[in-house]
């Protein structure tokens, strides 16, 4: 469904006056012959040390390690057959049960902190629980205390403990908290019903995500200072309503792409707002990276890659690529950092459109970024806004490659992170990164070289002031299932304890941690990228009906 003629788009692409053309190196101006960018030699240069109290951890998240989850959108989309193997998330790690042995890896390694994820469909798990906390009445205190009264005890409990002992650990593993990772409670979105007026097509998404923060700021704020309001949400638009990946499933749906962005930036203001009303309790008074603590640290978990065009000498490559890089990246920061709202995705702020807006600007304590890697952007006249669409990143490109096909990129890591740490002036954490390697071949060079990476860029001024790689165990990988492993730890699938088992890296990990340093000795001698042992498609072909549409 879209609403641009071709011309229209054309025409939209043909001007390039008002969008950002500051994407690293994708200079029109390159020799032909250059190598592209990525394939240049890089080392990383001197690096910082991190500062005191510097976040240590790895990420996981409620759907994708818990189970139990069956009355969810991630759920029927599973009964839809849309996952790989027809995998489900319940025969996953199971952490509601095994969470202990999720910590205990934590410890193991020396990790000293955790981020993961509060589940809305664990605390809220019947469209009953939710409705008594919608409804609500009251000022803001007697409407908290009704939803926490409405929760489920075991769901509300399942998260207590895990917080315990963490916090209970020595030295003390500080909680990170995403209070929305994707996963929607099946009232809220069920992707075999028409999806217009559901889940993040929907207004009231708005101030039920700010409800929700508030919600688990109020339950957890004692013992919780980091929040993550909301997990990459521009992926969530990508794979839920461009290509078809993620529920409800839309397909190159760019009027209901730009709907679910501004409901997404409403939310998180919505959230970021209710969490400081809700948790007024500083739970870290000493060792924390930015002083003085406060009771509440909110971001997003931001998906950033390294752009570039095809061809750095076809400016409508180079057109597109700025465009991708502004509706992905720019785009969702401008608006709740600086409060500057692009709402229909132009590339401008228009008439009408906020602009230093109140409503929206300084929702941000620090910068969260998740970084894997780098998309390489072809124009097409015809794609409507962005005028061109990332190449398949299973290409050669001459970049070594993960089980995923991603290539493995750590200087665009070290450019993002000095690019948006200048752009904005704010802390930065690293919330996610990682790589999906099932043999922990590529896993040691990829861990190195990237924390050479991000202490380069301290070097170079960023206040980097946290590292989550992700993940601390193997996980349900969405639409790929369970082929695709990114723990630190690998987790025997086909064992009912589901064990989980360190590999090497984790132990590299460990001691990077303890040393808090990547030494050029080590980056020598870490083994050579090689070819990966299996490659874990992240489509699904020929499986699953048109849920939805
Ligand atoms: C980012 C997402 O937040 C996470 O859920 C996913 O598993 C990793 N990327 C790896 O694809």
């Amino acid at each position: 469904m879209m609403d641009s003629s071709p011309a229209d788009v054309a025409a939209d692409a043909a001007d390039p006056t008002d969008v950002p053309t500051d994407i690293e190196d994708a200079s029109v101006d390159a020799p032909s012959d250059a190598r592209p960018p990525w394939q240049q030699p890089w080392m990383p240069g001197p690096r910082a040390r991190p500062p005191a109290g510097f976040l240590w951890g790895s990420a996981t998240a409620g759907y994708q390690i818990e189970g139990q989850l069956g009355n969810t959108d991630w759920s029927i989309w599973e009964q839809l057959g849309r996952v790989t193997n027809n995998d489900r998330a319940d025969n996953g790690p199971q952490s509601f049960t095994r969470w202990m042995d999720d910590v205990r890896a934590l410890r193991e390694t020396g990790q000293t902190s955790y981020r993961f994820g509060v589940e809305w469909a664990r605390l809220f798990p019947t469209r009953a629980s939710w409705e008594a906390c919608r409804n609500a009445t009251g000022d803001n205190a007697a409407k908290i205390a009704t939803c926490r009264a409405a929760a489920s005890t075991e769901g509300k409990q399942f998260y207590h403990q895990l917080i315990d002992a963490l916090r209970s650990s020595t030295p003390r593993i500080v909680p990170m908290v995403t209070v929305h990772h994707w996963v929607m409670p099946d009232y809220i979105a069920d992707p075999r019903m028409d999806f217009r007026s559901q889940g993040w097509m929907n207004a009231r998404m708005r101030t039920d995500m700010a409800l929700y923060a508030g919600v688990v700021a109020a339950e957890y704020g004692e013992k919780v200072d980091w929040y993550v309001t909301l997990n990459e949400p521009l992926v969530l638009v990508l794979a839920g309503y461009l290509d078809g990946r993620f529920p409800p499933g839309g397909r190159l749906d760019i009027d209901s792409a730009i709907t679910v962005i501004g409901n997404l930036v409403y939310a998180h203001a919505g959230m970021y707002d209710a969490i400081k009303a809700n948790d007024r309790t500083v739970a870290e008074m000493t060792g924390g990276p930015i002083a003085p603590a406060q009771a509440s640290y909110v971001s997003i978990a931001h998906h950033i890659r390294a752009m570039f065009p095809a061809t750095a000498t076809n400016a409508n490559d180079v057109r597109a690529t700025a465009r991708a890089d502004w509706l992905n990246h720019g785009l969702f920061f401008d608006a709740i950092v600086r409060g500057n709202f692009d709402a229909n995705g132009d590339g401008r702020i228009g008439a009408g459109e906020p602009s230093n807006d109140p409503a929206l600007r300084g929702r941000v304590d620090y910068l969260g970024i998740n970084y894997y890697g780098l998309t390489v952007m072809r124009s097409i006249a015809a794609i409507p806004l962005v005028g061109g669409l990332p190449l398949a990143d299973e290409l050669e490109r001459g970049l070594p490659k993960s089980d995923f096909g991603w290539d493995i990129y750590p200087r665009g890591f070290e450019e993002i992170l000095v690019r948006f740490g200048n752009e904005y002036r704010l802390p930065v954490v690293v919330t996610e990164n990682g790589v999906a390697d099932s043999a922990d071949v590529n896993r040691p060079r990829f861990l190195y070289e990237h924390i050479a990476a991000m202490l380069s860029a301290r070097q170079r001024g960023v206040n980097l002031i946290g590292y989550y790689h992700w993940s601390t165990i193997d996980n349900f990988e969405w639409v790929g299932g369970y082929c695709p492993h990114f723990g630190l730890y690998s987790v025997d699938f086909t064992n009912p304890m589901r064990p989980r088992t360190a590999r090497p890296s984790a132990m590299i990990y460990r001691d990077i941690i303890r040393s808090g340093e990547v030494t050029d000795a080590q980056l020598t001698a870490a083994p050579a990228y090689r070819t990966p042992t299996r490659f874990c498609p992240a489509t699904v072909s020929g499986s699953g009906a048109d849920a939805g549409r």
